[in-house]
């Protein structure tokens, strides 16, 4: 058959051009069967096909042509020509239609795209119009499944003769252009490249009832087959190519279970810490709720008892929401609650302020109107949920909060989510998981114990998992919750496995019954009782291949006394890290520069075009170095251990370092521009590597402001004195000295509100100090006086209040009827009050209250109302 397109000349049995891909089949006009294109009448309706007018070319549109990585699955009926020769064309018609029917059916159950009919050919695509992480092993279920479900076919109502029917299915992974082809008024989306051709060919090369696939294919789905290696003769190819021929499914687990495939084992060990947990879980669901404190160092396995007991409770019975922190030096307010409520109300990264204050209503909303909410407290929560998540709502939430003042606001909004998450429990028993708390912000530990005061008379468990950290306040989680929770306080410490355990995890580990002795006491003495150390040594030791499989079991291939087992996990991990290919072991660095946990599109985002994204994910899929999160609403990945991320962070070049962490700021940036708030520690954080000071300063002090905003005065300390520093080592310019400055009144302004009045006279002074020398606006300079006047009056230094009242009223000039007059005069009149010159207090009250009802009202203006008012009421009682 020739091609239409490049006029190759292709095999009868041809569907697609064996040169150039085009597809060889087009539809009959009247029936829109699948046709030869040199077809003058159609084989299904007898349609001429002459008769058809070409259809106008329909007008240019933009071509939206994408480039993707596809699955293409290609499979065709064996032997229709046999089947069209002994069946009926009726029957014929009645077989294919069947075949169609039962093949599209287990393409869409597993999300695949029937992409064109080729006579009783059908392609299919995974991965478009809608990617999933695994769309090879989709494929490759799918066409085992349906070389087992096309076996036989009825023939229809008219005949009860079995069909004996079998199809032959090829599958190829790789890049490719979709976008739409065709002409004469027929267009297709079909995806262009080599890889519908390769598929099309292994498709050819399979015998009845075999399904083959290309090696990118097999490289991603090999842990849901039973694969065999074959040799397919490839037109144009020397030779021979590779490919594997997928024989059966294999049930997930199994295949994944043991070390050489990557993944979970089985628990040994930590029956009692296990039945303590569950045993406090299921107290809780009984109306009494507990609070866990979890312990242990890094790697003993604390997430996994906790992964354990969820997975052994009945999962309908329970909401279970997770939150975890991260290793930064910047922690994110509310870090772990944040986690939970964006996963309950479903709000991303990528979300706008505006969809993400949407997200919590609804979720308030949907409480209140369940009854599990009252009315009147709702309005309250979504506010202050709202500002704990730092969703900018342009201030209109104030309202409730105006008289407010910090710490009752901090209170309320520990009150607010407490409430909320209560709320929750009227429906069904929660858990809340509360991880790598070593690392909590103090809003969230103070958090945790409101949570865990109000904890025993609801049906809440409050599970809260922690490294040994000195000094940090994790460590008095323990001794609160007993305090706050007498008598439903559980504390399981996860201490290393015996000797005995970590021989059976070994075993457990390699998927064998007995260990070579040599490997188990090499590895379980090495790790002493850590399965982090246990899992990665293992893994270093099949990689490479000083321990070899042998039969059912394991050999070693070399002598032990030979085999560096290194002695520190971080050397394990190192020799692990080279032994990936460039490719993944680059992108594995990217991504631990990005921290823990990673959304795909910011790793993608800093990846060289060169590297296939999805490849080298899979890659470290497959070395269980990262894992995909479920759950989360971008697609994000973590690091399977985080002391994996902190090992390869630490072996990249602090140059390479700087750049990335600069690369990944900027993408962050770029890619959620609406969540510049919800950002700012993380944005402050990498910034603060690079040697990007300036916008290091600037996010420090947006991470700085948004702390303020949520009244959490020492992390609002924190982050402007970590913006200081930066500052030290940035040269003398206007920009940096406003910033300076601009700092210096945050960290007055601070000190003061939470009543620490020498910090606060320093930090003002020194504002004042920075404003002088660089010339600051005179209005500005009047309200730093303004302020470290209160501060003086607030400590009862009233000479030093004097004499900012003058420095005040030299700045002023002849500013009248002013906010700037109306402060000097306040600064005065109180300087006088105190110092007994009361003519002068009455005078600049009353010179205030000439003008003052017609400015706009600000802050700072509130003392002179509240003093006229005293003044005029103090005149009325002498009069
Ligand atoms: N009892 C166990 N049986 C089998 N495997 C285990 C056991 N405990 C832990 N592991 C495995 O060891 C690894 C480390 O465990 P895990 O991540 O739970 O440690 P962790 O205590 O949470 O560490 P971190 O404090 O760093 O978060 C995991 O791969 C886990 O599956
Ligand atoms: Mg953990």
């Amino acid at each position: 058959m020739q091609c239409s397109d490049c006029s190759h000349d292709n095999p009868p049995e041809a569907r697609f051009c064996l040169e150039c891909g085009e597809g060889l089949v087009r539809a009959g006009v009247a029936c829109q069967e699948p046709l030869p294109p040199t077809a003058k009448f159609c084989m299904h309706c007898g349609a001429r096909q002459e008769d058809a007018a070409p259809a106008p070319e329909p007008p240019a549109q933009v071509d939206d042509a994408e480039r993707r990585l596809l699955t293409v699955l290609f499979c065709d009926l064996v032997e229709s020509t046999r089947l069209s020769r002994e069946l009926d064309p009726e029957e014929l018609r009645e077989v294919i239609r069947e075949y169609q029917r039962v093949v599209v059916t287990i393409i869409q159950r597993h999300d695949g795209h029937v992409a064109q009919y080729l006579g009783d050919g059908i392609l299919a695509y995974f991965g478009y119009p809608t990617a999933h992480e695994d769309d090879e092993a989709r494929a490759v279920r799918t066409g085992l499944t349906i070389a087992a479900e096309v076996e036989s076919l009825g023939t229809g109502a008219e005949s009860d003769e079995t069909v004996h029917a079998e199809v032959r299915v090829g599958v190829d992974t790789g890049r490719v252009v979709i976008g739409e082809v065709g002409a004469g008024g027929r267009h297709d989306r079909l995806a262009i490249g080599a890889i519908p051709n390769v598929a099309a060919r292994l498709q050819a090369a399979a015998r009845p009832g075999q399904v083959i696939v290309g090696e990118a294919t097999y490289k991603r789905a090999r842990h849901v087959a039973e694969f065999e290696a074959v040799l397919v003769a490839a037109k144009g190819v020397d030779g021979a190519v590779p490919a594997h021929r997928a024989v059966s499914l294999t049930q997930t687990a199994t295949a994944r279970d043991s070390i050489a495939d990557g993944l979970q084992t089985k628990l040994v060990g930590r029956g009692d810490e296990l039945a303590r947990l569950t045993a406090a879980i299921n107290g809780a669901a009984r109306g009494v709720g507990r609070v866990v404190t979890v312990v242990g160092e890094a790697g003993v396995g604390k997430s996994r008892l906790i992964a354990e007991a969820r997975a052994g409770i009945d999962s309908e019975a329970f909401t279970w929401l997770r939150g975890r922190c991260h290793d930064r030096s910047i922690p994110t307010h509310y870090g772990p609650f944040a986690d939970v409520l964006a996963g309950y109300c479903g709000i991303s990264d990528s979300d706008a302020p505006s969809v993400r204050w949407g997200r919590v209503k609804d979720c308030i909303d949907g409480l209140v109107a369940n009854g599990q909410l009252s009315e009147e407290r709702a309005s309250e929560c979504v506010s202050l949920i709202a500002r704990a998540l730092a969703i900018d709502l342009d201030g209109q939430e104030d309202d409730h909060l105006a008289f407010a003042d910090g710490a009752q606001i901090r209170h309320r909004t520990f009150a607010a989510i407490a409430d909320m998450l209560i709320a929750l429990t009227t429906w069904r028993p929660l858990v809340l998981e509360l991880d790598d708390l070593h690392w909590a912000d103090s809003a969230s530990l103070d958090l945790i114990a409101h949570l865990g005061e109000r904890a025993p008379s609801h049906p809440l468990a409050l599970v809260c998992v922690y490294r040994p950290n000195h000094g940090h306040g994790c460590e008095r989680l323990p001794e609160i919750a007993a305090r706050k929770c007498p008598g439903r306080h559980v504390h399981v410490a996860v201490r290393e496995l015996t000797p005995e355990d970590g021989a059976d995890l070994v075993a457990s580990l390699l998927g064998v019954e007995s260990t070579p002795a040599a490997v188990r006491e090499t590895v379980v003495d090495r790790a002493r009782g850590n399965p982090f150390y246990i899992e990665e040594a293992l893994r270093a030791l099949v990689e490479s291949e000083s321990i070899v499989r042998d039969g059912a079991g394991w050999a070693v291939a070399d002598s032990l006394d030979h085999i560096a087992v290194p002695d520190s996990i971080e050397r394990i991990t190192l020799s692990r890290l080279d032994r990936l290919s460039p490719d993944a072991r680059r992108l594995l660095q990217t991504a631990a520069v990005i921290g823990r946990s990673f959304a795909r599109r910011v790793l993608e985002a800093v990846t060289p075009p060169h590297i296939d994204l999805a490849v080298a994910l899979q890659e470290l899929e497959d070395g269980a170095f990262v894992t995909r999160e479920y759950g989360s609403w971008d697609v994000q990945y973590a690091f399977r251990h985080v002391y994996t991320q902190q090992v390869v962070y630490g072996a990249i070049l602090s140059r390479r370092r700087q750049e990335l962490h600069g690369a990944i700021a900027e993408a962050i940036a770029e890619l959620y521009p609406d969540a510049a708030a919800e950002q700012a520690e993380t944005l402050a954080y990498h910034y603060t590597q690079t040697e990007h000071g300036e916008r290091a300063v600037e996010h420090l002090m947006s991470a700085g402001a948004k702390a303020r905003g949520a009244y959490l005065s020492d992390e609002a300390i924190d982050c402007y004195h970590k913006a200081l520093q930066t500052l030290e080592h940035l040269p003398e310019s206007p920009a940096n000295d406003r910033h300076r400055a601009r700092v210096q009144e945050a960290l007055g302004r601070i000190h003061h509100g939470a009543g620490h009045g020498d910090a606060a006279a320093e930090h003002l002074r020194a504002a004042i100090d920075i404003g002088e020398r660089i010339g600051v606006e005179e209005g500005e300079m009047i309200r730093l006086c303004y302020w470290l006047a209160d501060v003086y009056w607030w400590k009862g230094d009233y000479a030093r209040l004097c004499e900012i009242g003058e420095m005040a009223t030299v700045l002023l000039a002849d500013a009248r009827d002013t906010v700037e007059e109306a402060l000097v005069n306040q600064i005065v009149a109180t300087g006088a009050y105190f110092t007994g010159a009361t003519d002068l207090w009455r005078d600049r009250l009353k010179r205030t209250a000439e003008f003052l009802r017609d400015l706009a009202y600000c802050e700072e203006l509130r003392p002179a109302y509240v003093h006229i008012w005293g003044m005029r009421y103090s005149e009325r009682d002498m009069a």
